[in-house]
């Protein structure tokens, strides 16, 4: 089965590459100042007695079939269930319940986070949820995927090191306002929540509360990066990634997998593997890697980290070993495209200095902010696009066809700054 899908990689990556001439860098010159976090009276809870808030959902099994509903309640656990039902038939609703946790970092308690896995849904159905209690309840909805399978047309959305300031904000309404997006991609650094002392974890809450507008009725799929291990030895803070496990649930179990950092979900036409480059990160997770990617023809690598915009060719550093210094990446048709998009609009701003010359491997790179969009039409054809804040989502800042290597191995052309 895995084959017939376009193959994509998820990770945050630590450590790039650098090497000689190549393809197009954007002129555009930005402001290049940090941003600016959202207060959080403007990220404020909804009203309602101990209403449900930070509403979140994921794929919640290994096929699109199930659905992770998440959510917090801030002052007491009730309600412990979501309630659902398709969207003609709210004579038939039913109940999943929730397991809810509660954490404590350094002076910070968390609410009640709730995590509910709704199984056995009917594909490419649209149904809406509820959580809440008799005081106050919210509803939301979403859209399952169609059944897995080659020829499934699908669209993801791309964002990465989102954060939660007015650039992130103008991002996450960029995506919001495209209409093909069904899922997203998160390749990690959410909620920036460590820029603040002691990690202020009211930060987390206000992140969830911020991602809610589109989380809640689309699944984003999540990557786990650099700012959410949260690591305080001196303040007691020894577990990493406390935060954030207790947060975000993901399927992990389901491809048999025995961490949340690392799984592989199926959903329509994508076959999608998420890596953490925070066990074996930098080079020697390439050197484990690369080989797998090419050899499994991999179509695309999405990652985060660097706080800009690239898109490589389709290029393999295999030959290199460190002990021989064959250090020269080559146009590889069997190679991902690796794509950079760690330009959600965080906190630290914009990571504007790049490599010169442009090296060959690089066909498209630029300091702005954005998300990118992919569709995948069928078994041999996506388009790929990615989308400046600061133009209409019709433009296109960059974009490509892509050919899955597996059933249409033929070069592509990319056609950077094109208008829709
Ligand atoms: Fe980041």
């Amino acid at each position: 089965m895995g084959m017939m899908s376009f193959k994509l990689a998820l990770v945050l990556i630590i450590s790039g590459v650098a090497y000689c001439n190549g393809g197009t860098s954007s002129s555009y010159v930005r402001k290049t100042q940090a941003s600016t976090d959202l207060p959080l009276s403007v990220l404020s809870s909804p009203p309602g007695y101990n209403a449900p808030e930070q509403v979140h959902i994921t794929q919640g099994d290994h096929n699109g079939r199930g659905m992770i509903v998440s959510w917090v309640t801030p002052l007491e656990k009730s309600s412990n269930f979501v309630e659902y039902w398709k969207v003609d038939d709210d004579k038939n609703k039913q109940r999943a319940y929730s397991d809810s946790k509660e954490y404590s970092f350094c002076n910070y308690k968390s609410g009640h986070i709730h995590h509910a896995t709704i199984k056995n849904l009917e594909y490419n159905t649209k149904y809406v949820y509820e959580v809440g209690n008799a005081n106050t309840t919210r509803r939301f909805s979403f859209t399952t995927p169609p059944e897995v399978g080659p020829d499934v047309p699908y669209t993801f959305g791309i964002i990465g090191d989102l954060g939660q300031t007015y650039d992130s904000n103008q991002t996450l309404e960029h995506y919001n306002s495209n209409p093909k997006g069904q899922t997203v991609l998160y390749v990690g650094d959410l909620s920036y929540a460590d820029n603040y002392p002691l990690h202020d974890n009211r930060r987390w809450d206000s992140w969830g509360r911020f991602v809610e507008k589109n989380a809640a009725y689309q699944p984003w799929i999540w990557t786990a990066g650099n700012h959410e291990l949260d690591y305080l030895p001196d303040y007691g803070e020894t577990v990493p990634f406390k935060p954030f496990t207790h947060r975000y649930h993901v399927p992990y179990k389901a491809s048999n997998s025995t961490s949340p950092l690392w799984y592989s979900i199926k959903r329509a036409s994508a076959y999608i593997i998420v890596l953490s480059s925070y066990s074996a990160y930098g080079e020697s997770m390439r050197v484990m890697f690369e080989p797998w990617f090419v050899e499994n023809k991999v179509d695309i690598v999405f990652s985060g980290h660097v706080h800009a915009y690239e898109r490589s060719e389709r290029i393999s550093n295999i030959a290199y070993k460190v002990s021989n210094g064959n250090c020269t990446p080559v146009l590889n048709s069997s190679a991902p495209v690796y794509i950079t998009i760690g330009d959600g609009g965080n906190i630290e701003g914009l990571a504007n200095k790049f490599t010169e010359p442009q090296p060959s491997y690089s066909a498209y790179r630029e300091a702005s902010f954005g998300h990118a969009m992919l569709e995948i039409k069928n078994r041999t054809h996506a388009f790929y696009s990615w989308h400046r804040n600061q133009d209409s989502e019709a433009v296109l800042g960059d974009s490509q066809w892509f050919y899955n290597r597996q059933w249409y191995p033929h070069e592509e052309s990319s056609t950077a700054g094109t208008v829709a």
